[in-house]
């Protein structure tokens, strides 16, 4: 209950008012979510490609983790900050759509488990040997989970 007052108090504010009235705004901010999904969800590839072993094995793990951490980094928050732009056009509504909520759960755990990950290996001195198995699973998991925010923000306006 205290979550859907906060949502209903948000759905008062100018800022929402604006997104939810505004004829373009949604749109406009629906795509720039979506552009900033082509770069992060290339730059989240690209990294967990290295982790597997199935690219740029010439070069070192940790130095793809940390030549694309910026992208990665700066890629994530542009779709944190779009998509709560597209949230305040309706937070009640989104707080009761079950896609959404998914999504918000798969993000938060998402975004600890990724960005653990390649922070971690970023730091490390490593060769460029192969990967360690648990590099390889933890790419795995990285890459499904940012499949299925995807998928889940497609659903919404499906549910
Ligand atoms: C990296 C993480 C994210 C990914 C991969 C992602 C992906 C998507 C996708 C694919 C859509 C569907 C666009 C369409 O229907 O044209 C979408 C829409 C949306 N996303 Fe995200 N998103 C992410 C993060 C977020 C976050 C953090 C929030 C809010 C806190 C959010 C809120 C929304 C909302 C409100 C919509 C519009 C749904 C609708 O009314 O159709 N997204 N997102």
């Amino acid at each position: 209950m205290f979550l859907l007052s906060i949502c209903r108090w948000l759905a008062e504010t100018h800022i929402s008012i604006m997104m939810r009235d505004a004829t373009y705004d949604f749109a406009i901010v629906e795509v720039g979510h979506l552009l900033a999904l082509a770069v992060f969800g290339g730059a989240v590839l690209l990294v967990n490609l290295r982790f597997l072993d199935w690219r740029f094995k010439k070069q070192p793990a940790s130095q793809v983790a940390r030549e694309l951490l910026p992208l990665t980094a700066g890629g994530v928050i542009v779709m944190l900050v779009s998509g709560l732009l597209l949230f305040l056009a309706g937070p009640v509504r989104y707080y009761h759509n079950p896609a959404f909520r998914l999504k918000v759960i798969l993000f938060v755990i998402a975004l600890f488990f990724h960005f653990i990950l390649q922070v971690k290996t970023a730091r490390q001195v490593s060769d460029r040997g192969r990967t360690s198995p648990w590099l390889k699973a933890g790419a795995v998991l990285s890459l499904l989970l940012w499949f299925m925010i995807g998928l889940a923000g497609r659903a919404i306006g499906y549910v």
